[in-house]
C-alpha cells in the first residue's frame, strides 16, 4: 500500500495523508541552521550542533507521537483544525505534504479554506522561513484566526530535557512588535538567541505556554485558540514558546500570505545589550527585513532550487526505469548529502544528544559524497585524520563543535584506521588532487605531532599489519564494522556500554571481515604507493596482503563461506559447527570486493551460501540462524531480539557490499534484485509493511525471525546511503572514477539493453551511452570517445570545462 508518489519532475515525494505509518521527514538546510520537519509539520531546528545549540523542543517518545513542531492552528467558527492534521487531528478535506530538496510544502483544507505552508533554510542564513498562504474557496467572506505556535528549547537539550530544578526558572524572552526573542542565559554566558517573527502585526501573542495551552491543556486543544486568543503572556521560566494571534477577513476567492522566521543570532559580547535587560536586536531586524516580502522568500527558495540542481547534476543516469533514475539522479544522492551534513547526530531515531561523529561513519559517507562537493570531502578527510592516534588506532568518534577526539567512547574499533585509507583513496580517485597526502595533519590533535596525511595512511596500514592473530588474522580490538559483536567484553551488568567495556585489545580475537578490508584497502594503499613512485613499500605491501588474503582463504574459509571471526576464546564465530549464528554476511560481502577466493572459486561459493542461507525477499539479513540467548562472548550483538538490529536483522548498509562483490563476479542479475529489493522507490508499494520513508534507506529492516519482518527503523542517517550509490553508480552501472581515468565496465542485468549516463569527472562532462545488444551481464567489446576507440577501458582524464562523448558497446 502507498501513502503518496514520486513526483519525478519536480523532484518530490508527494504523501497524500497525514496518516503514514510513521511520520515522514524531511531535512531542511545544508550549512549550519537545520530543521528536520515532518509531513504533518513536526520536528525542530538547531544551529550546527543538534545536542547544544537547539532552537526547539522535541519529544521523542511522545504520545501521540511527533506533537511537537512548527505548527499552524486555523479557527474557522466553531472548527480548529491545522494544514498539516497534527496536532489537532481534525479531519481534513484536502490534505498533500510534498517533500521535496531542501523544502516541505504542507496543504490542508478544511471547509472551504485552504492553506498552504511552504518551508526551508535560505542558503547561507541561519533561519528557518515558512510562509502560510490563507485562501478562500467559499462563496461568502469568512472570519478566521491564524495562529502559528512553537515551543523553544532551553539550548542544551540533554539540560533541557533532564535539568528541571533549574530549567524552570530560567526561560526568559522579550516580546517586541511582532517578533519572539528567545533568550533564555543570554543575560550570563550565551552570546545568542532565537527569534521567531512575523512581516505583520500580530493581533496578540503568547510567550508562555501555559498560558497558550493551559496548565492542562494540550497541543491538540490549545487554550488560547479554542478560548478568548492569545494573552501577550511574558515567560519568566517554565515553558516558552512562540505563539501569535492574526485575524483576518477573507472574502471569496481571495488569499492572504503570512511570512514567518525563526533565525538564530550570535553578537559579540560588547554588542549584546541596548539597554539593561534590553537585548541588541539588530541583527535579528536585518534578518528580517531580508524575508518581509512574498518576492524576497520566492528568490531565496530559488536560490536554493539552483543550489539542489547544480549539486545533483554530477551524475545523472537515464536507464528506461523510472525507479532506478529516481533513486540514483534524486533520493539518494540527497540522502548521501544529509548524511554527510547530520553523521548519525539527528534524525527521528537519533536524538542528536548521543554520538559525535564516528570514524569510520564519516569516512563511508564520504564515499558517497566526494563526487558532489570534493572540497568539504577533503575538509573532512583532514579532520579526521588529526583524530587519529600516532600508532595508527583511532579516535571512534569526535566532536563536529571542537572537531577532537571523544575520550569516553575512545579507541580499539580494529577496521577504522582502514576506513581512512578508503576515503581518501575515494577522494584522490575522485579529484586526482594528490596535494591532499602533503597536508600536515596533527595525530590526536596535536600540532606538535603533525605528518603528512601519506603518513597518516601509512600508520593506518601498518597497524593492521602489525595487530595480527595467531591465525594471521587482524586482531578485532573492541568491535570491527559491527559494532554489536564484541568478543573482548563479558558485560554482565545492566547499563554498561558494550563498546567500551573490557579491554580494548584482546590478545586472541580475530576478525575475517578486517581481513577483507585489509586486502582491499591495502591494494588502494599500495596502488597510491606506486603511483607515488614508492615501488620497494608497495612491494612490502602487497606481501603482507598476500599473508592476510592466504589466511582469509585458509582459517577464514569454513567450507562453504568465509567466518567471521574467532572469540577470545579462539573459537570460531560464523562457522557449520556453531549452534546459531553460523553464517554473517560481513565477510562475504568484503572478502568477495576485496577479490579475495576470485580464483579458487571460494568467493563464487559464499555468495551462493548467501543467497541458499541468508536472502529474504526484504532484503539479506546478517547472519543465521539469529541468536536466541545471550551469549557473554559474543557482546550486544546477542542483546536484541531475534531478526532486529546486527542479531539477524537486513542491515541495509551491508546489503550493496553483496551488490559489488556479485559485481566483482561479473552477476549482473543478481546484483540487481539484491539492489531493487533494499531500494525505497522498489518498496514503496508495501509502505504499510516497511513503515519508514519510501524514498530514503533505512539502516535496518526486520529480519524473517522478527515479528515485524519487513519493518523499516532508523531511516536516514545510514551508511547504506553512501555504498548504495557506490554499489549502483559504479559497480552496476560501472562508471567508476580511477586514479588515472574513468573506467565505465557495467554489470548489469542481460535484460538491460542500454543506459546513458551524464557524469562530471573532474570539471570534465562526459556524455556516457552504454549498449548491450548482446545481453550480457558483464564485459566491454569496445569504448570510444568522442568517436575514437580507447583500447584499455579508461578513458583519461580529458579537460576542465570539457563535455566528452563516450560510447560503450557491451558484449
Ligand atoms: C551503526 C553504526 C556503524 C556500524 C553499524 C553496524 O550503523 O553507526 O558505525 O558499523 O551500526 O554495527
Ligand atoms: C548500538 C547499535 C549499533 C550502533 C551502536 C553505536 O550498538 O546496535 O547499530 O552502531 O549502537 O554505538
Amino acid at each position: 500500500m502507498r501513502y503518496g508518489y514520486f513526483d519525478d519532475v519536480r523532484r518530490e515525494y508527494v504523501i497524500t495523508t497525514p496518516q503514514t505509518p510513521l511520520p515522514w521527514i524531511n531535512y531542511l538546510g545544508s550549512q549550519d541552521f537545520f530543521t528536520l520537519v515532518s509531513n504533518t509539520a513536526g520536528g525542530y531546528s538547531f544551529y550546527r550542533d543538534a545536542r547544544l545549540r537547539r532552537l526547539t523542543r522535541y519529544r521523542y517518545n511522545n504520545c501521540p507521537l511527533d506533537s511537537e513542531g512548527f505548527h499552524i492552528y486555523i479557527k474557522d467558527g466553531d472548527c480548529v483544525w491545522n494544514p498539516g492534521w497534527q496536532p489537532t487531528q481534525t479531519a481534513l478535506d484536502r490534505y498533500s505534504c510534498r517533500h521535496g530538496l531542501g523544502y516541505t510544502v504542507i496543504e490542508g483544507e478544511k471547509n472551504a479554506v485552504s492553506v498552504r505552508q511552504e518551508m526551508f533554510v535560505p542558503q547561507g542564513d541561519n533561519c528557518l522561513l515558512l510562509r502560510v498562504t490563507v485562501s478562500n474557496q467559499a462563496d461568502a467572506a469568512k472570519s478566521l484566526r491564524l495562529f502559528p505556535y512553537l515551543e523553544f528549547c532551553l539550548w542544551d537539550a540533554m539540560d533541557d530535557g533532564s535539568n528541571f530544578q533549574r530549567n524552570f526558572s530560567t526561560g526568559e524572552v522579550e516580546a517586541a512588535g511582532a517578533a519572539i526573542y528567545h533568550k533564555t542565559e543570554y543575560r550570563e554566558r550565551r552570546d545568542h538567541y532565537a527569534v521567531f517573527w512575523s512581516n505583520r502585526e500580530p493581533a496578540a501573542f503568547d510567550t508562555a505556554r501555559e498560558s497558550f495551552i493551559g496548565v492542562y491543556g494540550s497541543p491538540a486543544r490549545p487554550r488560547a485558540v479554542l478560548e478568548d486568543g492569545c494573552a501577550n503572556s511574558v515567560a519568566h521560566g517554565w515553558q516558552p514558546i512562540a505563539a501569535q494571534q492574526f485575524d483576518l477577513e477573507l472574502q471569496p476567492g481571495r488569499s492572504e500570505s503570512f511570512l514567518f522566521g525563526l533565525g538564530y543570532i550570535e553578537n559579540p559580547q560588547s554588542e549584546k545589550w541596548v539597554a539593561p535587560g534590553v537585548i541588541n536586536k539588530a541583527r535579528a531586524e536585518a534578518m528580517m527585513a531580508r524575508y518581509a516580502t512574498d518576492a524576497q522568500f520566492d528568490a531565496a527558495m530559488e536560490m536554493l532550487a539552483g543550489f539542489w540542481a547544480e549539486l545533483l547534476s554530477g551524475f545523472k543516469v537515464s536507464t528506461g526505469d523510472e525507479k532506478l533514475d529516481r533513486m540514483v539522479n534524486t533520493w539518494n544522492q540527497y540522502q548521501c548529502m544529509v548524511t554527510f551534513n547530520m553523521s548519525r547526530s539527528a534524525s527521528y531515531f537519533e536524538s542528536g544528544m548521543g554520538r559525535g561523529m564516528g570514524f569510520r561513519d564519516s569516512c563511508q559517507d564520504l564515499l558517497g559524497f566526494v563526487h558532489m562537493i570534493p572540497e568539504r570531502a577533503r575538509e573532512r578527510i583532514l579532520d579526521i585524520a588529526a583524530t587519529q592516534f600516532p600508532d595508527g588506532s583511532a579516535y571512534h568518534q569526535y566532536q563536529p563543535l571542537t572537531k577532537k577526539g571523544n575520550l569516553d567512547v575512545g579507541s580499539g574499533f580494529n577496521d577504522d584506521p582502514l576506513w581512512l585509507i578508503a576515503g581518501a583513496d575515494a577522494y584522490l580517485r575522485e579529484t586526482g588532487d594528490w596535494s591532499i597526502l602533503d597536508e600536515s595533519v596533527p595525530f590526536d590533535n596535536d600540532a606538535s605531532l603533525a605528518q603528512p596525511l601519506m603518513e597518516h595512511l601509512r600508520r593506518s596500514f601498518t597497524y593492521t599489519a602489525t595487530h595480527l592473530g595467531s591465525h594471521g588474522l587482524p586482531l578485532i580490538g573492541r568491535a570491527d564494522w559491527n559494532d554489536c559483536l564484541n568478543l573482548n567484553c563479558f558485560s554482565e551488568r545492566p547499563g554498561e556500554s558494550f563498546q567500551i567495556t573490557g579491554p580494548s585489545e584482546g590478545p586472541v580475537a580475530e576478525s575475517v571481515f578486517i581481513a577483507g578490508m585489509f586486502v582491499k584497502y591495502g591494494r588502494a594503499y599500495t596502488d597510491i604507493c606506486r603511483h607515488l613512485g614508492l615501488t620497494r613499500e608497495a612491494e612490502a605491501c602487497e606481501k603482507a596482503i598476500a599473508a592476510v588474503e592466504a589466511a582469509a582463504l585458509d582459517a577464514g574459509w569454513d567450507g562453504a563461506w568465509f567466518r567471521r571471526a574467532f572469540d577470545a576464546y579462539g573459537n570460531v564465530v560464523g562457522g557449520k559447527e556453531c549452534e546459531e549464528g553460523q553464517i554473517f554476511i560481513e565477510p562475504q560481502g568484503m572478502c568477495v570486493m576485496a577479490g579475495i577466493g576470485k580464483e579458487s572459486g571460494q568467493a563464487a561459493k559464499a555468495l551462493k551460501s548467501v543467497e541458499e542461507r541468508l536472502d529474504t525477499k526484504y532484503g539479506i539479513v546478517l547472519l543465521q540462524p539469529a541468536y536466541t540467548r545471550y551469549r557473554l562472548e559474543l557482546g550486544e550483538i546477542s542483546s536484541y531480539p531475534p531478526g532486529y538490529k546486527e542479531n539477524a536483522g537486513i542491515f541495509c548498509h551491508n546489503n550493496p557490499w553483496i551488490v559489488c562483490a556479485e559485481a566483482e563476479l561479473g552477476h549482473g542479475d543478481r546484483a540487481f534484485q539484491v539492489y531493487r529489493r533494499t531500494a525505497p522507490a522498489y518498496i514503496e508499494e508495501i509502505s504499510e509493511i516497511h513503515r519508514t520513508e519510501p524514498y530514503v534507506y533505512s539502516q535496518m529492516i526486520a529480519g524473517k525471525d522478527a515479528p515485524s519482518f519487513g519493518e523499516g527503523k532508523n531511516s536516514w542517517l545510514t551508511g547504506t546511503a553512501a555504498w548504495t550509490f557506490l554499489s549502483i553508480s559504479q559497480a552496476i552501472l560501472g562508471v567508476k572514477p580511477c586514479l588515472d581515468g574513468l573506467r565505465v565496465d557495467p554489470c548489469i542485468p542481460a535484460s538491460m539493453k542500454g543506459f546513458t549516463v551524464s557524469r562530471r569527472f573532474r570539471g570534465a562532462v562526459y556524455q556516457i551511452s552504454v549498449e548491450n545488444p548482446d545481453g550480457v551481464q558483464r564485459g566491454v567489446k569496445a569504448l570510444y570517445v568522442n568517436g575514437d576507440p580507447v583500447p584499455d577501458g579508461v578513458i583519461p582524464v580529458q579537460s576542465a570545462g570539457s563535455t566528452v562523448s563516450v560510447r560503450v558497446v557491451m558484449g
